[in-house]
Protein backbone atom coordinates (compact mmCIF):
# COMPACT_ATOMS: atom_id res chain seq x y z
CA UNK A 1 0.00 0.00 0.00
CA UNK A 2 1.44 3.49 -0.83
CA UNK A 3 1.63 5.36 2.09
CA UNK A 4 -0.26 8.63 0.76
CA UNK A 5 -2.77 6.12 -0.13
CA UNK A 6 -6.71 6.04 1.68
CA UNK A 7 -6.70 3.39 4.07
CA UNK A 8 -9.53 1.71 2.80
CA UNK A 9 -8.02 1.16 -0.53
CA UNK A 10 -5.21 -1.22 1.45
CA UNK A 11 -7.01 -4.67 0.60
CA UNK A 12 -8.73 -3.85 -2.52
CA UNK A 13 -7.17 -4.39 -5.53
CA UNK A 14 -9.63 -3.16 -7.80
CA UNK A 15 -11.40 -4.48 -11.00
CA UNK A 16 -10.11 -6.63 -13.77
CA UNK A 17 -11.37 -6.36 -16.86
CA UNK A 18 -11.15 -8.64 -19.49
CA UNK A 19 -7.99 -9.18 -21.49
CA UNK A 20 -8.32 -6.35 -24.66
CA UNK A 21 -5.06 -7.70 -26.59
CA UNK A 22 -2.71 -5.07 -28.12
CA UNK A 23 -2.13 -7.49 -31.56
CA UNK A 24 -4.54 -8.66 -33.91
CA UNK A 25 -5.80 -12.20 -34.73
CA UNK A 26 -7.61 -13.49 -31.91
CA UNK A 27 -11.16 -14.33 -31.25
CA UNK A 28 -12.27 -12.42 -28.52
CA UNK A 29 -14.91 -14.27 -26.61
CA UNK A 30 -14.20 -12.28 -23.57
CA UNK A 31 -15.66 -9.43 -22.75
CA UNK A 32 -19.60 -9.79 -23.54
CA UNK A 33 -18.91 -7.40 -26.50
CA UNK A 34 -21.51 -7.24 -29.31
CA UNK A 35 -19.29 -9.08 -32.55
CA UNK A 36 -21.78 -6.36 -35.37
CA UNK A 37 -20.62 -3.29 -35.54
CA UNK A 38 -23.42 -0.65 -33.87
CA UNK A 39 -26.17 0.47 -36.40
CA UNK A 40 -25.26 2.81 -39.62
CA UNK A 41 -27.00 5.78 -38.39
CA UNK A 42 -24.59 5.81 -35.73
CA UNK A 43 -21.98 6.55 -37.82
CA UNK A 44 -23.96 8.92 -39.81
CA UNK A 45 -24.87 10.93 -36.57
CA UNK A 46 -21.28 11.26 -36.00
CA UNK A 47 -19.90 11.94 -39.43
CA UNK A 48 -22.88 14.90 -39.42
CA UNK A 49 -21.71 16.44 -36.23
CA UNK A 50 -20.48 20.41 -36.32
CA UNK A 51 -17.04 19.91 -34.75
CA UNK A 52 -17.10 23.43 -33.96
CA UNK A 53 -19.46 22.43 -31.51
CA UNK A 54 -16.79 20.31 -29.94
CA UNK A 55 -15.73 23.14 -27.95
CA UNK A 56 -18.90 23.90 -26.18
CA UNK A 57 -19.23 21.39 -23.42
CA UNK A 58 -22.11 19.01 -23.50
CA UNK A 59 -25.67 18.81 -22.66
CA UNK A 60 -25.18 17.79 -18.77
CA UNK A 61 -28.74 16.49 -18.90
CA UNK A 62 -27.94 14.60 -22.25
CA UNK A 63 -31.86 15.89 -23.16
CA UNK A 64 -32.66 14.60 -26.09
CA UNK A 65 -30.79 11.32 -25.35
CA UNK A 66 -32.94 10.93 -22.05
CA UNK A 67 -36.27 11.59 -23.75
CA UNK A 68 -35.67 9.36 -26.53
CA UNK A 69 -34.50 6.37 -23.70
CA UNK A 70 -37.95 7.07 -22.02
CA UNK A 71 -40.23 6.90 -24.70
CA UNK A 72 -38.31 3.48 -25.96
CA UNK A 73 -38.60 2.20 -22.36
CA UNK A 74 -41.98 2.75 -22.40
CA UNK A 75 -41.80 5.41 -19.26
CA UNK A 76 -43.53 8.50 -18.39
CA UNK A 77 -40.32 10.98 -19.51
CA UNK A 78 -36.85 11.84 -19.06
CA UNK A 79 -37.12 13.13 -15.74
CA UNK A 80 -37.14 8.77 -15.35
CA UNK A 81 -33.79 8.75 -16.44
CA UNK A 82 -30.72 9.13 -15.89
CA UNK A 83 -27.50 8.53 -17.85
CA UNK A 84 -24.06 7.65 -17.41
CA UNK A 85 -20.34 7.13 -18.25
CA UNK A 86 -21.45 3.63 -19.01
CA UNK A 87 -23.35 1.80 -16.63
CA UNK A 88 -20.43 1.02 -14.13
CA UNK A 89 -20.85 4.80 -13.50
CA UNK A 90 -23.89 4.02 -12.93
CA UNK A 91 -23.23 1.69 -10.70
CA UNK A 92 -20.92 3.81 -8.72
CA UNK A 93 -23.42 6.77 -8.76
CA UNK A 94 -25.99 4.49 -7.00
CA UNK A 95 -23.35 3.70 -3.97
CA UNK A 96 -23.34 7.30 -4.11
CA UNK A 97 -26.36 8.48 -3.97
CA UNK A 98 -28.40 5.70 -1.59
CA UNK A 99 -25.83 3.86 0.31
CA UNK A 100 -23.85 5.33 3.80
CA UNK A 101 -20.83 3.77 4.26
CA UNK A 102 -21.09 0.58 6.78
CA UNK A 103 -24.39 -0.06 4.72
CA UNK A 104 -24.98 -4.00 3.89
CA UNK A 105 -25.78 -4.73 0.43
CA UNK A 106 -26.99 -7.74 -0.68
CA UNK A 107 -25.73 -9.48 -4.00
CA UNK A 108 -26.18 -13.54 -5.00
CA UNK A 109 -23.04 -15.28 -5.80
CA UNK A 110 -21.97 -15.44 -8.23
CA UNK A 111 -22.33 -12.25 -10.01
CA UNK A 112 -20.95 -9.56 -11.96
CA UNK A 113 -17.92 -8.86 -9.73
CA UNK A 114 -17.69 -5.00 -10.12
CA UNK A 115 -20.58 -4.50 -7.41
CA UNK A 116 -18.09 -6.39 -4.56
CA UNK A 117 -15.01 -3.42 -5.58
CA UNK A 118 -17.70 -1.02 -5.61
CA UNK A 119 -18.58 -2.16 -1.81
CA UNK A 120 -15.34 -2.02 -0.66
CA UNK A 121 -14.25 1.23 -2.46
CA UNK A 122 -17.27 2.40 -0.66
CA UNK A 123 -16.83 1.22 2.79
CA UNK A 124 -19.98 -1.08 3.21
CA UNK A 125 -20.76 -4.40 3.43
CA UNK A 126 -21.98 -7.24 0.89
CA UNK A 127 -23.75 -10.26 2.10
CA UNK A 128 -23.66 -13.02 -0.85
CA UNK A 129 -26.12 -14.90 -0.97
CA UNK A 130 -25.40 -18.15 -2.94
CA UNK A 131 -27.69 -19.38 -5.75
CA UNK A 132 -28.46 -22.53 -5.86
CA UNK A 133 -26.99 -25.47 -8.06
CA UNK A 134 -29.46 -24.01 -10.90
CA UNK A 135 -28.09 -20.73 -10.50
CA UNK A 136 -31.73 -19.42 -9.10
CA UNK A 137 -31.87 -17.36 -6.22
CA UNK A 138 -32.97 -19.03 -3.26
CA UNK A 139 -35.49 -18.10 -0.32
CA UNK A 140 -32.85 -16.96 1.98
CA UNK A 141 -32.06 -14.54 -0.46
CA UNK A 142 -35.70 -13.53 -1.14
CA UNK A 143 -35.87 -12.97 2.67
CA UNK A 144 -32.36 -10.71 2.65
CA UNK A 145 -32.25 -6.79 3.90
CA UNK A 146 -30.04 -4.50 3.10
CA UNK A 147 -29.59 -1.05 1.80
CA UNK A 148 -29.44 -1.84 -1.43
CA UNK A 149 -29.85 -5.12 -3.18
CA UNK A 150 -27.98 -5.63 -6.61
CA UNK A 151 -30.10 -7.90 -8.88
CA UNK A 152 -28.64 -9.26 -12.14
CA UNK A 153 -31.42 -9.85 -14.52
CA UNK A 154 -30.81 -12.05 -16.84
CA UNK A 155 -27.18 -12.88 -14.27
CA UNK A 156 -23.52 -12.66 -15.29
CA UNK A 157 -22.14 -14.77 -15.40
CA UNK A 158 -24.13 -17.11 -15.55
CA UNK A 159 -26.70 -16.09 -18.34
CA UNK A 160 -30.11 -17.20 -16.08
CA UNK A 161 -32.94 -14.82 -15.87
CA UNK A 162 -34.73 -15.69 -12.73
CA UNK A 163 -38.58 -15.86 -12.63
CA UNK A 164 -39.88 -11.82 -13.10
CA UNK A 165 -42.84 -12.74 -10.64
CA UNK A 166 -40.33 -13.66 -7.83
CA UNK A 167 -38.48 -11.01 -8.82
CA UNK A 168 -41.52 -8.75 -8.30
CA UNK A 169 -42.49 -9.86 -5.02
CA UNK A 170 -38.79 -9.31 -4.07
CA UNK A 171 -38.97 -5.95 -5.18
CA UNK A 172 -42.48 -5.58 -2.99
CA UNK A 173 -40.92 -7.03 0.61
CA UNK A 174 -37.12 -5.76 0.27
CA UNK A 175 -37.21 -2.27 2.47
CA UNK A 176 -34.89 -0.92 0.88
CA UNK A 177 -33.30 0.16 -2.79
CA UNK A 178 -33.73 -2.97 -5.11
CA UNK A 179 -31.31 -2.16 -8.22
CA UNK A 180 -32.25 -4.43 -11.36
CA UNK A 181 -29.23 -4.68 -13.46
CA UNK A 182 -30.57 -5.36 -17.09
CA UNK A 183 -27.07 -5.00 -18.60
CA UNK A 184 -28.00 -8.68 -21.47
CA UNK A 185 -32.26 -7.43 -20.74
CA UNK A 186 -32.13 -7.06 -24.91
CA UNK A 187 -30.75 -10.75 -25.40
CA UNK A 188 -33.52 -12.39 -23.43
CA UNK A 189 -37.48 -12.99 -23.16
CA UNK A 190 -38.94 -10.01 -21.12
CA UNK A 191 -37.74 -7.34 -18.46
CA UNK A 192 -38.60 -5.46 -15.59
CA UNK A 193 -38.48 -1.99 -17.06
CA UNK A 194 -42.45 -1.72 -15.99
CA UNK A 195 -41.33 -1.83 -11.98
CA UNK A 196 -40.07 2.00 -11.27
CA UNK A 197 -43.72 2.53 -12.10
CA UNK A 198 -45.05 0.27 -9.78
CA UNK A 199 -42.19 0.50 -6.49
CA UNK A 200 -40.84 3.64 -5.87
CA UNK A 201 -37.82 1.41 -4.50
CA UNK A 202 -36.73 0.08 -7.82
CA UNK A 203 -33.91 1.07 -9.78
CA UNK A 204 -33.42 -0.77 -13.50
CA UNK A 205 -30.36 0.08 -15.04
CA UNK A 206 -29.47 -1.06 -18.99
CA UNK A 207 -26.06 -0.27 -20.99
CA UNK A 208 -25.53 0.64 -24.68
CA UNK A 209 -22.56 -1.41 -24.80
CA UNK A 210 -23.99 -4.88 -25.34
CA UNK A 211 -27.05 -5.15 -27.56
CA UNK A 212 -26.24 -2.17 -29.29
CA UNK A 213 -22.36 -2.53 -30.45
CA UNK A 214 -21.34 0.55 -28.25
CA UNK A 215 -19.00 -0.32 -25.50
CA UNK A 216 -16.42 1.86 -26.65
CA UNK A 217 -18.55 5.17 -26.14
CA UNK A 218 -19.82 3.96 -22.87
CA UNK A 219 -23.31 5.10 -22.37
CA UNK A 220 -25.46 3.69 -19.13
CA UNK A 221 -28.60 4.49 -18.24
CA UNK A 222 -30.57 3.96 -14.92
CA UNK A 223 -34.70 4.29 -14.99
CA UNK A 224 -36.47 5.00 -11.85
CA UNK A 225 -39.20 7.78 -10.04
CA UNK A 226 -38.31 11.26 -10.34
CA UNK A 227 -37.71 11.28 -6.69
CA UNK A 228 -34.88 8.90 -6.90
CA UNK A 229 -33.27 10.19 -10.15
CA UNK A 230 -33.13 13.54 -8.32
CA UNK A 231 -30.84 12.14 -5.73
CA UNK A 232 -28.64 10.09 -8.90
CA UNK A 233 -28.30 13.98 -10.44
CA UNK A 234 -27.13 15.35 -7.00
CA UNK A 235 -23.85 13.56 -6.72
CA UNK A 236 -22.88 12.90 -10.84
CA UNK A 237 -20.15 14.75 -12.34
CA UNK A 238 -21.87 17.54 -14.38
CA UNK A 239 -20.65 16.53 -17.74
CA UNK A 240 -20.52 12.59 -17.39
CA UNK A 241 -21.63 11.91 -20.97
CA UNK A 242 -19.52 13.51 -24.19
CA UNK A 243 -20.78 15.06 -26.89
CA UNK A 244 -20.10 12.08 -29.28
CA UNK A 245 -21.64 9.92 -27.29
CA UNK A 246 -24.70 11.37 -26.37
CA UNK A 247 -25.01 12.10 -30.19
CA UNK A 248 -24.33 8.36 -30.83
CA UNK A 249 -26.51 6.48 -28.38
CA UNK A 250 -29.81 8.84 -29.34
CA UNK A 251 -29.34 7.62 -32.99
CA UNK A 252 -28.58 3.91 -31.57
CA UNK A 253 -31.65 3.73 -29.64
CA UNK A 254 -33.91 5.32 -32.39
CA UNK A 255 -32.80 2.65 -34.44
CA UNK A 256 -34.61 -0.39 -32.67
CA UNK A 257 -34.79 -2.26 -36.03
CA UNK A 258 -31.66 -2.95 -36.30
CA UNK A 259 -30.86 -3.69 -32.49
CA UNK A 260 -33.70 -6.16 -32.46
CA UNK A 261 -32.03 -7.70 -35.93
CA UNK A 262 -28.15 -8.12 -34.49
CA UNK A 263 -29.69 -9.20 -31.23
CA UNK A 264 -31.54 -12.31 -33.40
CA UNK A 265 -28.76 -13.11 -34.74
CA UNK A 266 -26.88 -13.05 -31.65
CA UNK A 267 -29.31 -15.63 -29.97
CA UNK A 268 -29.39 -17.93 -33.10
CA UNK A 269 -25.62 -18.28 -32.58
CA UNK A 270 -26.32 -19.08 -29.33
CA UNK A 271 -28.45 -21.88 -29.40
CA UNK A 272 -26.41 -23.18 -32.08
CA UNK A 273 -23.24 -23.05 -29.88
CA UNK A 274 -24.68 -24.29 -26.99
CA UNK A 275 -25.63 -27.58 -28.94
CA UNK A 276 -22.12 -27.90 -29.88
CA UNK A 277 -20.53 -27.47 -25.99
CA UNK A 278 -23.12 -29.73 -25.02
CA UNK A 279 -22.23 -32.46 -27.37
CA UNK A 280 -18.61 -31.66 -25.93
CA UNK A 281 -19.90 -32.69 -22.72
CA UNK A 282 -20.24 -29.02 -21.25
CA UNK A 283 -22.70 -28.21 -19.00
CA UNK A 284 -24.36 -25.53 -20.14
CA UNK A 285 -27.25 -23.39 -17.95
CA UNK A 286 -29.74 -22.14 -20.56
CA UNK A 287 -28.72 -18.18 -21.11
CA UNK A 288 -30.88 -15.11 -21.84
CA UNK A 289 -27.32 -13.20 -22.48
CA UNK A 290 -24.53 -12.65 -25.50
CA UNK A 291 -22.87 -15.52 -23.39
CA UNK A 292 -22.71 -18.53 -22.11
CA UNK A 293 -21.41 -19.92 -18.80
CA UNK A 294 -19.84 -23.66 -20.46
CA UNK A 295 -19.33 -25.89 -16.67
CA UNK A 296 -16.34 -28.73 -17.22
CA UNK A 297 -15.52 -31.46 -15.26
CA UNK A 298 -13.01 -33.38 -17.43
CA UNK A 299 -9.69 -33.41 -18.03
CA UNK A 300 -7.40 -30.54 -18.72
CA UNK A 301 -8.87 -28.34 -16.44
CA UNK A 302 -11.32 -25.75 -17.21
CA UNK A 303 -7.69 -23.41 -16.12
CA UNK A 304 -5.89 -25.66 -18.90
CA UNK A 305 -9.00 -25.32 -21.40
CA UNK A 306 -8.63 -21.10 -21.34
CA UNK A 307 -4.84 -21.39 -21.54
CA UNK A 308 -4.93 -23.48 -24.45
CA UNK A 309 -7.92 -21.84 -26.46
CA UNK A 310 -5.12 -18.97 -25.80
CA UNK A 311 -2.51 -21.06 -27.87
CA UNK A 312 -5.14 -20.76 -30.28
CA UNK A 313 -5.67 -17.39 -30.29
CA UNK A 314 -9.31 -17.94 -28.84
CA UNK A 315 -10.08 -15.82 -26.07
CA UNK A 316 -12.68 -16.41 -23.16
CA UNK A 317 -13.07 -15.70 -19.80
CA UNK A 318 -11.81 -17.85 -16.86
CA UNK A 319 -12.53 -16.98 -13.16
CA UNK A 320 -10.60 -18.45 -10.46
CA UNK A 321 -13.70 -17.83 -7.85
CA UNK A 322 -15.07 -20.32 -5.89
CA UNK A 323 -18.06 -21.95 -8.33
CA UNK A 324 -16.40 -21.11 -11.30
CA UNK A 325 -13.47 -22.47 -11.34
CA UNK A 326 -14.74 -25.24 -13.27
CA UNK A 327 -16.58 -23.11 -16.13
CA UNK A 328 -15.65 -20.96 -18.79
CA UNK A 329 -17.31 -17.73 -19.61
CA UNK A 330 -17.79 -17.23 -23.78
CA UNK A 331 -19.28 -14.50 -25.35
CA UNK A 332 -21.53 -15.14 -28.37
CA UNK A 333 -19.39 -14.23 -31.81
CA UNK A 334 -20.21 -14.46 -35.58
CA UNK A 335 -20.97 -18.22 -36.19
CA UNK A 336 -17.62 -18.30 -37.60
CA UNK A 337 -15.98 -17.05 -34.61
CA UNK A 338 -18.23 -19.61 -32.51
CA UNK A 339 -16.96 -22.48 -35.41
CA UNK A 340 -13.14 -21.08 -34.31
CA UNK A 341 -13.91 -22.33 -31.08
CA UNK A 342 -15.40 -25.40 -31.54
CA UNK A 343 -12.95 -26.39 -33.58
CA UNK A 344 -10.10 -25.14 -31.30
CA UNK A 345 -11.85 -26.89 -28.58
CA UNK A 346 -11.80 -30.25 -30.16
CA UNK A 347 -8.46 -30.05 -30.78
CA UNK A 348 -7.71 -29.62 -27.12
CA UNK A 349 -9.66 -31.97 -25.45
CA UNK A 350 -9.67 -34.88 -28.14
CA UNK A 351 -5.18 -34.06 -27.91
C1 LIG B 1 -23.93 -7.35 -15.38
C2 LIG B 1 -23.22 -6.17 -15.95
N1 LIG B 1 -23.60 -4.96 -15.58
C3 LIG B 1 -22.99 -3.86 -16.05
C4 LIG B 1 -21.95 -3.96 -16.96
C5 LIG B 1 -21.25 -2.70 -17.40
O1 LIG B 1 -21.67 -2.18 -18.58
P1 LIG B 1 -21.01 -0.87 -19.18
O2 LIG B 1 -20.14 -1.31 -20.32
O3 LIG B 1 -22.16 -0.04 -19.64
O4 LIG B 1 -20.21 -0.18 -18.11
C6 LIG B 1 -21.51 -5.20 -17.38
C7 LIG B 1 -20.40 -5.30 -18.34
O5 LIG B 1 -19.89 -6.32 -18.70
C8 LIG B 1 -22.16 -6.35 -16.86
O6 LIG B 1 -21.76 -7.57 -17.20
Amino acid sequence: MNKYGRKILADVDGYTPGEQPREGGFVKLNTNENPYPPSPKVLEAIQTMDMADLRKYPDPMATALRRACARCYGVPGEDWVVVGNGMDEILAMALRAFVDPGDTIVAAYPTYTLYEVLCRLHGCSLNYIPLDDDFQLTPEFYAARGRLCFLTRPNAPTGVAYPREEVKRFCDAFKGIVLIDEAYVDFGDDSCMDFPEQFDNVIVTRTFSKSYGLAGLRIGTAVARPELIREFVKIKDSYNLNTFSQAAGLAAIEDQDYMKMRTAQIRASRARLRDALLDMGFLVPESSSNFLLARWNGTPSAAALFEALREHHVLVRYFPQPRLKNALRISIGTDEECDRLIDALRDIITR
